[in-house]
């Protein structure tokens, strides 16, 4: 029963299957909105009552949010309502409706149609963590860029310390880092080695992972991670590329990569409480993300990679291929002296071509003619690279 019209000679209900319509009645029985009634044919309606017959709500799911109204779909069609002042209600959430068509409750944050829990909208916290026994990088697979290292390995441990020596101390908290660089410099790479190294929970943190199509939900989900990470800490939350929560700038969707930009930062400026997290965020673009990132306080210590020098090279072939079977050991000083200007991932890429070669000829080590005709190889692969000076350089 859904509505009694003033002079009392109709009750508007609402029919299961749908349909709605009127009885024509007095109401002398004092019915009120709400009442389950049951019709039949010929026969006075006869109230029913609720723990016989729970005729249920509908229930809707919030399409769309502007400050003052949402869109919500009941049953295929659109209907729109002002906004709740207190907790407002977000795109994607499933509510209930009340009798008068309203949404009252919030049944679920994600949107439920006839096939269940849409799997779209599926976000699990935990498959973003790699536990440390998952994470196999350490820091002695890491080589060279020694002071980067070191001050990363500072900073790290200095955050993650359960005494928070920083704080007694009565200075900032350090909340994070940026690592700056070209593509291939070990930006990720050594994200993880230090995680390895403290043993810290690693929140492997996409775009693409949080940035949801619905309004409102890429900023709760950031909000749920840093909640998570605050339970579950000494913990690391790594934004790899993180530029890339700022892909739809310039898309024509402003609003929505603003709130989260927006989101990020206040969750940035908030975690004090949270000591022992720390945030490491890299990018190859760093005149794409905005100033406001860099302040003190937030990502501020800046660390930049930068394609390696003759020393580093040595290193980083030396960390590299320490696992690595040899019949004969290759010069490192050698390789690295006609690498100028390649970047640890091309240097990597050199032993793997090797063993392709190797295991072609069905061998289970690596010879010095595996090595010597890998580097041309990798220099056809990795043309993003390429310097008029390597060129020079290479036999
Ligand atoms: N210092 C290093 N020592 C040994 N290997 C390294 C080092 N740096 C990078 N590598 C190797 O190069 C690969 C690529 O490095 P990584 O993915 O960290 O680069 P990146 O700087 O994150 O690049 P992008 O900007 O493209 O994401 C790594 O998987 C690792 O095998
Ligand atoms: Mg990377």
């Amino acid at each position: 029963m859904r509505k009694i019209d003033s002079d009392s000679s109709r009750i508007w209900v609402d029919f299961l299957g749908g349909l709605s319509g009127y009885i024509s009645s007095t109401n002398d029985e004092g019915w009120t909105i709400g009442d389950v009634l049951f019709c039949e044919d010929g026969k006075p309606p006869e109230k029913v009552t609720g723990e016989l017959w729970d005729a249920g709500t509908e229930v809707g799911t919030i399409k769309h949010t502007t400050p003052t109204r949402v869109v919500i779909e009941v049953d295929g069609k659109l209907r729109s309502f002002a906004q709740r002042d207190s907790s407002p209600l977000v795109e994607g959430q499933t509510v209930e409706i009340d009798h008068l068509g309203r949404p009252r409750g919030v049944l679920s944050n994600k949107p439920i149609d006839r096939l269940g829990v849409l799997d779209r909208d599926i976000f699990d916290i935990e498959s973003l963590v790699v536990r440390p026994e998952d994470n196999e990088v350490t820091l002695d697979d890491f080589g060279g860029s020694t002071r980067i290292v070191k001050r990363a390995v500072d900073l790290v441990s200095v955050a993650l310390d359960p005494a928070d020596l920083i704080k007694e101390i009565g200075a900032k908290p350090i909340k994070g880092m940026l690592f700056t660089g070209p593509a291939g410099t070990g930006k990720t790479f050594l994200a993880k080695a230090l995680a390895n190294a403290t043993k810290a929970a690693f929140y492997n943190i996409s775009g693409p992972a949080i940035v949801d199509q619905f309004v409102g939900q890429s900023e709760k989900r950031l909000r749920d991670i840093f909640e998570h990470a605050g339970r579950n800490r000494p913990a690391i939350l790594f934004f790899d590329e993180v530029d890339s929560l700022y892909t739809r700038r310039g898309s024509g969707n402003h609003e929505a990569t603003n709130r989260l930009v927006g989101q990020f930062l206040s969750l940035l400026d908030g975690f004090t409480s949270f000591d022992q997290v720390i945030v490491i965020a890299t990018t190859n673009l760093p005149s794409a993300l905005d100033d406001a990132l860099l302040r003190p306080g937030r990502l501020a210590h800046k660390l930049e990679f930068a394609p390696s020098d003759t020393d580093s090279r040595v290193a980083i072939l030396k960390a590299s291929s320490r696992r690595l079977r040899f019949s004969e050991a290759p010069d490192l000083h050698e390789i690295a002296g006609l690498t100028n200007g390649w970047t640890a991932a091309d240097l990597t890429a050199i032993w793997t071509e090797a063993a392709i070669l190797a295991a072609l000829d069905r061998r289970k080590a690596l010879c010095l003619e595996d090595v010597r005709e890998a580097l041309p190889r990798v220099q056809r692969i990795s043309t993003r690279h390429e310097t008029s000076e390597r060129d020079r350089d290479l036999p």
